[in-house]
């Protein structure tokens, strides 16, 4: 029998990547998500046995995870909504790393961000943080990956800057545009985090692509990838979120949170790693332009839905 890994969110977008290299790496597969239909097919790939995520009952948590070998822990809010809040989804992963520990899993690995820290005005940032302090705390050997931006297929943000850019005649840039960021493909985090779960030893790496850009770079490789003309207007970041906000209210969406934009100039989804990622994001938004941003990539419409479905 193959060792069994069990994948947090194997439906959704990192968690799906995962599955597929750990799969290709001969390792038996089971997912915990909420998820009761996959955000695109599982690349013909055999179903996989789904469990719910549910933090509120720790001994199905357990049960779930029993006979696993591995933890592959993608779970994390992007900003408070429905219910949960940063410090809800802490105390969330600490209850599914202390289940884990008494089903017996041998190894952690869990994403993270790059640059976390206890110290970040974000709360995202900090969050992740404490997250890894927990990571280290509960006794298990484990492998802490912090991805930058993940560029990939059935992702949100780059998605919705195409779909801006399609829609509108003028893309509002927050302020100068020079801040920088380092994306990474999907396919790269897949592989760097199953080679990081079949290691022996604890580590925590950076997960960056090879290309360092300002935001209005990407911004523009974008359009040309989609075909759109660039029409880059910069205005004061809070105009551009106010911007943001407004037609976030009118999809009922939180397009990009404050947060999010502060960490983005942050320059925080830079690492100071050598790279792990070898695929190009440029090359990546070249081929598949045609596709992207030709719908707005909701995420709490699909959301609303799990809510809906499991109540
Ligand atoms: N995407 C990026 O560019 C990026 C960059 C850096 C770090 N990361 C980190 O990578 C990890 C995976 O992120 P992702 O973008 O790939 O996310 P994702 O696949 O949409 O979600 C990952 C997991 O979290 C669960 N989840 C998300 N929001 C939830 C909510 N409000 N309530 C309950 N469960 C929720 C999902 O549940 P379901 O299975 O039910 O969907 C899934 O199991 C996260 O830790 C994230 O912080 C992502």
């Amino acid at each position: 029998m193959p060792d069994l890994a069990v994948v947090t969110g194997a439906l959704s977008y990192t968690g799906r990547a995962v599955a597929r290299e750990l799969r290709a790496r001969g390792l038996a597969l089971r997912t915990l998500t909420n998820r009761r239909v996959p955000l695109a097919p599982l690349d013909g790939t055999p179903r996989i046995e789904a469990r719910p995520l549910q933090f509120e009952d720790p001994s199905a948590l357990e049960d779930a995870l029993r006979g696993a070998r591995l933890l592959v822990n993608t779970y994390w809010v992007r900003y408070p909504f429905v219910g949960v809040s940063i410090e809800r989804a802490v105390e969330n992963t600490e209850v599914l790393l202390q289940a884990a520990r008494r089903a017996g899993v041998t190894r952690v690995v869990h994403i993270s961000v790059s640059n976390p820290s206890l110290r970040s005005k974000l709360g995202y940032y900090r969050g992740k943080a404490i997250v890894e302090e927990r990571v280290h705390a509960c006794g298990l050997p484990f492998a802490i990956v912090r991805p930058t931006l993940i560029v990939g297929e059935h992702d949100i943000l780059v998605n919705n800057i195409a779909w801006f850019l399609r829609s509108f005649p003028i893309f509002a840039m927050p302020g100068s545009g020079h801040y920088r960021l380092q994306p990474i493909t999907l396919d790269d985090v897949g592989r760097i985090v199953a080679d990081a779960a079949l290691l022996d030893e604890s580590v925590t790496l950076d997960a960056a692509g090879p290309e360092v850009m300002t935001f209005e770079e990407l911004v523009r490789a974008i359009a040309a990838a989609t075909g759109q003309q660039a029409r880059i207007l910069h205005v004061p970041p809070w105009f551009a979120l106010g911007l943001i906000r407004a037609v976030g209210w009118i999809l009922r969406e939180v397009i990009l949170s404050r947060e999010e934009l502060a960490g983005l100039m942050e320059e925080l989804l830079v690492s100071h790693e050598p790279p792990r990622g070898t695929e190009s994001v440029r090359i990546w938004l070249a081929s598949h332009g045609d596709q992207l941003g030709r719908r707005y990539a909701a995420e709490l419409a699909r959301r609303r839905l799990v809510d809906t479905i499991f109540k």
